[in-house]
């Protein structure tokens, strides 16, 4: 990849070509227990390179505006929260969630009030989380419905992970379905150290299919309008003849996917808050059965503090990221790291705040990264080309799904997500 092409992929600020691709979605912007109560503490948080104040206010609405004060640019991260609105504690200027001017006490003449709007975002509270806008007004797409909206709130958790990496290395990660037997070994393959090829009965963890002892899984893409979704088919032990293990998982803008399990879903927004720093919202959730916030966050190795607190991953080279050294050498633990998305966010970091793809050495089990860039620098051409860009338009889109099955290869994969064909195929290739 040429230097140039790494940094149109990576760089998202305002009036960069992704960043307008970026634009052109609602995105989240922090988890609605970042805002517990009406009236709670203000949050200053990043979107995209810009930094914005969140509150909820006495009515429990959420607003978001920039960060600095429209009179004279003090941060309203500081602001006092009260009354219908947030003040700002410079002159005290008064603002309400949807931009209105309720107070200005340094300025009489109410006309300034009634003639300026702060600078302020739509906003839509669902599920857990709170999503902005922030593109031009003239291309504001619908509010976008995945599904996990349905399910009762008991059998959904929602998590933050601000990891310290641009968000292109961290999507990468998530599309890369060889890494898992690899990166993951400690969960994926708990017996590894015997060599055997076999999970041990009652260590795989709960979520994870016996399939994934097959270290080089067949891949097969195809584009969608949403992106695509590619069929990683594993033979799983004891399967004989045609049967396999197929997962599909569809990989959607602006930094989607599906990680499909047997009994819920995970889908996951790798949303940048700059070109160095990206939050990770995962949002599980069941048609079936409760989940538990607790267990989900011990199965991903983020119960521990020292990687994970207050919805920050933080990994440091001052003790080698953490790593465990002594558990590898005993052959405890494969990568000296434990649990899913705490190797991953370690791997994101290591790599760099952003990774240079000019290095890299591509194989063919990389299919599904080069398609995702492939995918992406289409969304910019459609965008500089006065397009919309994938699926933006689409309210609906409950009906992408992914799924982890047994199949037999005389069939074809595609036919497991027929909704995919219905709804999203690929009318013609971009321009
Ligand atoms: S800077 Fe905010 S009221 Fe003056
Ligand atoms: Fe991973």
């Amino acid at each position: 990849m040429k230097r140039e092409e790494n940094e149109l992929l990576t760089q998202v600020g305002k009036g960069t070509p992704m960043g307008e691709v970026m634009r052109r979605y609602w995105h989240p912007i922090c988890t609605s227990a970042e805002l517990p109560t009406p009236d709670c503490d203000p949050l200053r948080t990043r979107l995209l390179g810009e930094t914005f104040v969140v509150f909820r206010d006495s009515h429990g609405r959420v607003g978001v505006i920039d960060e600095l004060c429209m009179h004279r640019g003090a941060s309203m991260a500081l602001g006092r929260v009260e009354d219908g609105g947030i003040r700002c504690i410079y002159h005290g200027w008064k603002f309400a969630v949807d931009g209105r001017i309720m107070e200005t006490p340094n300025h009489e003449d109410p006309r300034l009030r009634q003639r300026l709007k702060a600078p302020c975002y739509p906003v839509h509270e669902s599920a857990g989380l709170v999503w902005t806008y922030i593109g031009p007004a003239e291309h504001q797409p619908p509010f976008r419905r995945f599904g996990f909206e349905d399910v009762p709130d008991a059998n959904r958790v929602v998590l933050r992970i601000n990891v310290n990496a641009n968000y292109l290395q961290c999507w990468e990660g998530g599309t890369d379905t060889s890494h898992v037997t690899m990166l993951h070994s400690n969960v994926a393959r708990p017996n590894w150290a015997l060599g055997n090829g076999k999970a041990a009965s009652g260590v795989a963890d709960d979520m994870l299919v016996e399939a994934f002892n097959d270290t080089a899984p067949k891949l097969e893409i195809e584009d969608t309008s949403f992106g695509f979704h590619y069929a990683g088919i594993r033979t799983a032990p004891g399967e004989e003849g045609s049967r396999r293990n197929v997962r599909i998982v569809p990989i959607f803008l602006p930094g989607g996917r599906i990680i499909p399990f047997r009994d819920f879903s995970t889908w996951v927004f790798e949303t940048p808050q700059d070109d160095e720093h990206t939050s990770t919202y995962m949002i599980d959730a069941s048609a079936t059965m409760p989940l538990s916030r607790q267990a989900r966050l011990k199965r991903s190795g983020l119960i521990e503090e020292r990687f994970y607190k207050d919805n920050n991953f933080r990994a440091s080279w001052d003790d080698r990221l953490g790593q465990n050294r002594d558990a590898m050498r005993k052959q405890q633990n494969w990568t000296g790291f434990s649990g899913i998305s705490q190797e991953d966010a370690i791997i994101s970091t290591s790599m760099g705040p952003v990774y240079d793809r000019t290095r890299e050495h591509l194989v063919a089990a990389d299919a599904a990264i080069v398609r995702l860039r492939r995918r992406l620098l289409d969304a910019v051409r459609l965008v500089e080309a006065g397009k919309t860009p994938p699926a933006a338009m689409v309210a609906d889109m409950t009906r992408m799904q992914g799924f982890d099955t047994d199949w037999d290869i005389t069939q074809r994969w595609q036919d497991i997500a027929p909704e995919h064909r219905m709804h999203f195929a690929l009318e013609k290739e971009p321009a």
